[in-house]
């Protein structure tokens, strides 16, 4: 749909107020009930959570769609390869013959919600990455592996190379599986999480070089250093997590003696390696919710799902790591107006904002995917 017209169709729904907005989407959710599902993932705005029949991380989300029984349409309140995951997951062979062909419709509410970090990984680029370091090591030892921050393309290219896919809650065992199989890894796209996790299973930063896609020859590497390594990293990163400094929590620590640093895996190394606990987003909400009342806490990850802790844990003393904001600025896209319109749209018999991978990305990329719920 061209831009002018998707913003005129929006704009009768930009000028309702939250309240009339949240009727007409729970009207809709009792007229389609089990039917439908609205997953929220933690980093979305308060007012969408609160529609969100499950929220969830990358991990638990992509389960459920993977787990849906009833349902014949999802709402994915998350990003673009949060959407691709969910049609991929639900839409399987196996799904569809229980559901005699019927395929489940994935909505993304606003197709501008994407990840910068995905976007940093053309599928394009990584296959002539992976082209030009066949030139100097046997890619047949190399086990790709990619966060599910990524598009459907990339996932597609690890299943097809024997790799596997991960999240922040099983990036450790996922590298595990590569490494029992072949003695290097290339990660991509997020070098953050991939270094964090490499080097707390004993890997060690100079044999993590990092593949910049946009360097004239070999991802501005020496044919050495990639001869000499075990995980090779892509220059890619979280345009949220990249923000957290050590100086924040230099400056915490003084202020708040006993407060426990908790991030995110997406944090830079300098900062990942001065934290007290680290987790997915899941794991953090984990950590809050079973320590004692009174624990103080410094946390490295978005700030909606920051903000939402406070709210939850009254009990707890929450401060967000850094002093400036740190937002998903493209999860945030999605809002009332978007979620009523979309479902409106798919209920009124003119669905848009459908995602839809082709069937052969979606056969590698399964592959790759299954492996990941296997070994976590
Ligand atoms: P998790 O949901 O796996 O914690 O990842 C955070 C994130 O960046 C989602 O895009
Ligand atoms: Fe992508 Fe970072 Fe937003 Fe997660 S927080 S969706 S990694 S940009």
């Amino acid at each position: 749909m061209q831009a002018t017209s998707l913003a005129h169709e929006l704009k009768p729904y930009k000028s309702l107020s939250n309240d009339e907005l949240r009727q007409r989407i729970l009207a809709i959710k009792q007229e389609m009930g089990e039917q439908l599902l609205i997953l929220g993932h933690h980093y979305q705005q308060d007012e969408v959570i609160e529609m969100a029949d499950l929220r969830g991380d990358s991990y638990l989300l992509s389960k459920m769609a993977a787990d849906s029984e009833g349902c014949r349409v999802i709402a994915f309140c998350g990003v673009h390869f949060m959407a691709e995951t969910a049609d991929i997951l639900a839409n399987r062979p196996e799904k569809l013959t229980e559901r005699r062909g019927e395929r489940v419709s994935v909505i993304l509410p606003d197709m501008a919600a994407g990840c910068s970090m995905a976007d940093m990984a053309a599928i394009e680029q990584i296959e002539s990455a992976w082209d030009e370091l066949g030139e100097v090591i046997d890619t047949n030892d190399i086990t790709p592996v990619t966060y599910i921050n990524s598009a459907a393309s990339l996932k597609a290219f690890v299943g097809r190379h024997g790799g596997i896919v991960c999240t922040s809650s099983n990036a450790r065992a996922a590298i595990e599986w590569s490494f029992a199989k072949r003695s290097r890894v290339m990660f991509f796209p997020d070098q953050h999480l991939g270094r964090n996790t490499a080097f707390r299973m004993g890997i060690s930063n100079d044999q993590m070089p990092v593949w910049d896609p946009y360097a004239s020859e070999l991802g501005g590497n020496t044919e050495q250093s990639l001869k000499d390594s075990k995980v090779i990293l892509w220059k890619g990163h979280c345009s949220v997590h990249q923000m957290f400094r050590p100086e924040h929590v230099a400056g915490l620590r003084e202020k708040h003696p006993g407060i426990r640093v908790l991030v995110h895996p997406e944090c830079p190394q300098d900062v990942f390696e001065l934290a007290d606990e680290y987790g997915s987003t899941g794991k953090i909400i984990k950590q809050v919710e079973q320590a004692p009342a009174g624990t103080k806490w410094a946390i490295g990850t978005e700030l909606h799902l920051v903000n939402r802790l406070k709210q939850e844990h009254p009990e707890q003393e929450i401060h967000f790591l850094s002093p400036v904001i740190c937002m998903c600025a493209t999860m945030y896209r999605i809002d009332l107006a978007h979620l009523a319109w979309s479902l409106e749209n798919f209920r009124d018999g003119t669905p848009t904002n459908i995602i839809e991978v082709d069937d052969e990305t979606s056969k590698w990329s399964l592959v790759a995917l299954e492996r990941m719920l296997e070994v976590s």
